[in-house]
């Protein structure tokens, strides 16, 4: 048994262990796609109240996927929606969920402290043939693998997903110095067993998509700051002259002011590389929003009200 050991197998959607710690808006995603493709699924959190809320996320989303996929027959939705929901055990307990997984990926708050002891304790608990993986959006993967023996870090990447999970086809595949290459193959088979598209990069801040996102949000702030025009008026520039299916002040909005804010203010300060990058630096517009408590659509008030 063993993740490393049939990439193939997995390719072609061989049931596995997945546990995901981390119930929020990805981390729930994460599960539900999971066990849509047959994984076994553990989700942890740390309250039933989180737990609660992760699941109510999975069933609004499982709802809106059955619509789409049996139209006319309501029986089929409630039994697709609750199969999958079956395929998902619910705990609070990190450490017994890791204990017989194959692939642990994590989604926790974005802090690099929190991150790294959670590793710790998971390392101590999953079998020595797991893949341990990390969904942050901005920070080093082999920072947050530091305090791991060399075989975990061989064993640990970066798998990065797009918010909302169930609907976003990208799943950047993270590989630090140490990730061995049946790691990232693994990693590969997996997120393509799961219907989704990989795309293999280093660890570098941002990877790809961030580090050409947070430079365009960032700049369509200043634009605004600089009375250009309007945040409507912006947003329906790139829609509509650039085919994007949000406008960047929409997507600041569904991503969340205050993440941004982390992730900018985090490579401002020591970001490999990017530190003191203008492009990066802390702005009064950014700053007040999330100084207000208006962090977006999660909110109901960010750029725009919802
Ligand atoms: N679960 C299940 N289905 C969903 C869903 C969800 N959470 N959200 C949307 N859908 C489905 C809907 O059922 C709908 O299906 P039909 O077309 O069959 O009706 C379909 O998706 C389209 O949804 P909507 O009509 O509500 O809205 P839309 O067409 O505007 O699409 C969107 C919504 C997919 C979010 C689209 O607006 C989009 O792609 N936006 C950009 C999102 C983006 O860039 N995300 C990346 C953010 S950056 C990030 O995540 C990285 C980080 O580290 C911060
Ligand atoms: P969120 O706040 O919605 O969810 C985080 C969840 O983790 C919460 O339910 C919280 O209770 C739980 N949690 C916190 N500490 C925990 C611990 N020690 N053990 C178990 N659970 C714990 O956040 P999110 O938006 O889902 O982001 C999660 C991660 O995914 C972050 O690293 C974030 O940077 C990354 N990410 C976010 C987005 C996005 O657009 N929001 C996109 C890609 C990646």
């Amino acid at each position: 048994r063993g993740f490393s050991s049939t990439s193939a197998s997995l390719a072609q959607s061989a049931t596995r262990r997945i546990t995901v710690v981390g119930g929020g808006q990805m981390g729930s995603g994460i599960a539900q796609v999971a066990a849509t493709k047959n994984h076994n699924v553990t989700l942890v959190d740390v309250s039933q109240e989180s737990l609660d809320r992760g699941k109510a996320y999975m069933s609004k989303s499982l709802k809106r996927v059955a619509k789409k996929k049996f139209a006319d027959d309501a029986t089929a939705q409630t039994k697709f929606v609750d199969d999958v929901l079956a395929r998902i055990t619910l705990t609070t307990n990190a450490t017994e969920a890791a204990g017989n997984a194959d692939l642990v990926v994590e989604a926790i708050v974005e802090n690099i402290k929190v991150k790294q002891d959670l590793f710790a304790s998971l390392a101590k608990a999953a079998p020595e043939s797991a893949i341990l993986a990390s969904n942050t959006s901005s920070l080093p993967i082999a920072k947050i693998a530091e305090l791991l023996s060399a075989e975990r870090k061989e064993r640990f990447i970066g798998l990065h997903f797009f918010n909302p999970v169930p609907q976003m086809k990208l799943v950047e595949v993270v590989r630090t110095n140490e990730t061995k290459q049946e790691v990232v193959d693994s990693a590969v088979a997996f997120v393509k067993a799961i219907g989704k598209e990989p795309a293999v990069c280093k660890d570098t801040p941002g990877f790809i998509v961030n580090r050409l996102l947070l430079p365009y949000m960032m700049e369509s702030i200043r634009l605004l700051e600089r009375g250009v025009a309007s945040a409507r008026d912006i947003d329906t520039a790139m829609k509509l002259g650039a085919g994007y299916p949000m406008g960047p002040f929409e997507l600041c909005d569904y991503v969340g002011l205050d993440t941004i804010k982390f992730i900018v203010d985090g490579w401002y300060k020591e970001g490999q590389g990017l530190q003191g990058n203008k492009i990066f630096e802390s702005n009064k517009t950014l700053n007040e929003l999330v100084k207000n408590g208006h962090l977006g659509v999660k909110t109901g008030k960010g750029f725009y009200e919802y």
